[in-house]
């Protein structure tokens, strides 16, 4: 049996802190208070103008594979959950193995579920491993979601940042990830998008993000707590067997109501919200590697990762760590 392993994270921040108070300074008509208490969003990070999401992502996969301790010519298998991506085409994922100076020919590409990127990624290089037809895969999240923010919309450009995460996944005679669940409903893609294009040498429509805030906060709430307890289900483990859940980091309240109907205390839920606000993709893997490399997270545990986003996509694994 093949299951497919995590054998290193690795995740990256650009530039400073930016906090609730310097976007006050900034002009955002808003309050530490007012984001503070309704998100549990601090602080997030932003890029550089013009920063690219290949670039956030080549951090991250460089300390990914060192963590593995592999090379990058190992990795036969790349794929980047991004809805920021460097260009139309190619693929960011493309542009990272490029970057990383592999010349195996193995397979590259985007994946697009929004803030689910990661989890639908992940699942993916799993069937990949599983099936034998690749052996090392580097999973990354990586987005600059700043550019896609209207900063005169207070209602959401206040709550993301830009940032990147990365694993390699490889193939192990040991679980690994145990189950993975993945769902849609395209029904409801007016409610969290970005509803412009490219045609004709210009942007058609809008191009920055536009979200219902409450509409998604009720149906995240509803579809996390089903597909958390259904990876469990899934995998068949108790679900006092879990040590950790790493959701999508969204929103502190969205959280809160996840870990408790998974019958977790919030001690065994890891949150960087606070600090990195909602980097869309790159936020569960970022959250992964903050919980490895502070020795919270350790070789044995067993974690659901969650995430849900606009489309709605929305999914969870189960993994042994
Ligand atoms: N600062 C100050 N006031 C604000 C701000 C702000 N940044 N944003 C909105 N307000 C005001 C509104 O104008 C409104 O004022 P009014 O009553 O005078 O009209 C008031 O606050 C309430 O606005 P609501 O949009 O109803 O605020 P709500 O309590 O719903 O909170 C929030 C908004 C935080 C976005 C919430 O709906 C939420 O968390 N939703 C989940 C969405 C989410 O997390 N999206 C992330 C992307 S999707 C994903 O990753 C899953």
């Amino acid at each position: 049996m093949i299951y497919a392993k995590i054998a290193g994270t690795g995740s990256y921040l650009p530039g400073e802190p930016v906090t609730n108070d310097d976007l006050v300074r900034r002009g955002v008509d808003t309050s530490d208070e007012w984001i503070r208490s309704r998100t549990g969003i601090c602080a997030r990070h932003f890029a550089p103008s013009g920063s690219k999401s290949s670039e956030l992502a080549l951090f991250a996969a460089r300390r990914a594979i060192e963590a593995a301790g592999c090379a990058a010519d190992d990795i036969d298998l790349i794929i980047v959950a991004t809805s920021t991506p460097d260009f139309i085409f190619p693929s960011t994922a493309t542009l990272v193995q490029a970057g990383l100076g592999i010349q195996n020919n193995g397979a590259a590409f985007d994946v697009q579920a929004v803030c689910c990127g990661f989890v639908y990624a992940l699942a993916t290089a799993e069937k990949f491993i599983r099936s034998g037809s690749h052996r090392r895969a580097l999973v990354i999240g990586a987005e600059v979601f700043s550019s896609i923010l209207d900063w005169s919309d207070r209602g959401t450009c206040v709550l993301f940042g830009d940032g990147a995460g990365a694993v390699v996944l490889e193939a192990s005679d040991k679980p690994g990830i145990r189950a993975v669940a993945l769902h849609a409903d395209g029904r409801h893609h007016r409610e969290l998008w970005v509803p412009g294009t490219v045609a004709g040498g210009q942007v058609m429509g809008d191009p920055f993000l536009r979200m219902q805030g409450q509409a998604v906060f009720k149906f995240a709430v509803k579809v996390l707590d089903e597909v958390a307890q259904e990876v469990v289900s899934l995998a068949n483990v108790p679900q006092e067997s879990i040590d950790w859940l790493v959701p999508h980091q969204a929103n502190i309240r969205i959280i809160q109501s996840s870990a408790k109907r998974l019958g977790l205390p919030m001690e065994k839920v890891v949150t960087t919200v606070g600090f990195h606000g909602n980097t869309s993709a790159a936020s569960i893997p970022l959250a992964l590697d903050c919980a490895v490399r502070d020795g919270r997270i350790r070789a044995g545990q067993r974690l659901v990762l969650e995430g849900i986003g606009g489309g709605f996509a929305w999914g969870a694994a189960l993994v042994d760590f």
